[in-house]
């Protein structure tokens, strides 16, 4: 078992948090799954998970000291993204969550940006655009 990739301690900076944390992100981990399984036989070429604001990985419940996975670790826990793109602005947080994302199994499929994702958005819509038009010209769509 990887620890970076767990809701346990690793030693890397987690987000200290309050107790709604921890439901945000059982409502989010909730909804991913529920669409995982509606659009499981639907014919989309691809699935991008986006999160601006993704922060280090792992969130610090103050209140009880559990440790929660934060939502970039939930999402690439659905097999059913294609790629994902995550944002995060402070250094601190964008360097544990690279080190987090590199220990998953399906980390590769992963791009961090570092930096305010209102600048960052236009890059990431740029390059799902360039994905999904050589994925059309693979396939004879234009
Ligand atoms: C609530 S935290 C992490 C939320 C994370 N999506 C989750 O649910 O686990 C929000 C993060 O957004 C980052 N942030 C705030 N404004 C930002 C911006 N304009 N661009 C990129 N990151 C930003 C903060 O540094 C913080 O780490």
């Amino acid at each position: 078992m990887d620890e970076l990739t767990q809701p346990i301690e690793d030693g890397l900076l987690m987000r200290d948090s309050g107790p709604w944390v921890k439901d945000k992100l059982n409502l989010l981990e909730g909804y991913m799954s529920t669409f995982a399984t509606a659009m499981k036989r639907k014919n989309w070429s691809a699935f991008h998970y986006i999160d601006i604001m993704a922060g280090s990985g792992k969130n610090y419940i103050r209140d009880t000291g559990e440790i929660v996975l934060g939502s970039p670790l939930l999402a690439l826990n659905q097999e059913i993204f294609t790629r994902y793109f995550f944002c995060e602005m402070t250094p601190e947080d964008y360097r544990a969550l690279t080190r987090r994302v590199a220990a998953h199994q399906r980390g590769q499929k992963a791009k961090i940006y570092n930096g305010d994702a209102n600048q960052k958005i236009e890059e990431i819509c740029e390059e799902i655009d360039e994905v999904d038009r050589n994925r059309g010209q693979m396939w004879g769509i234009t």
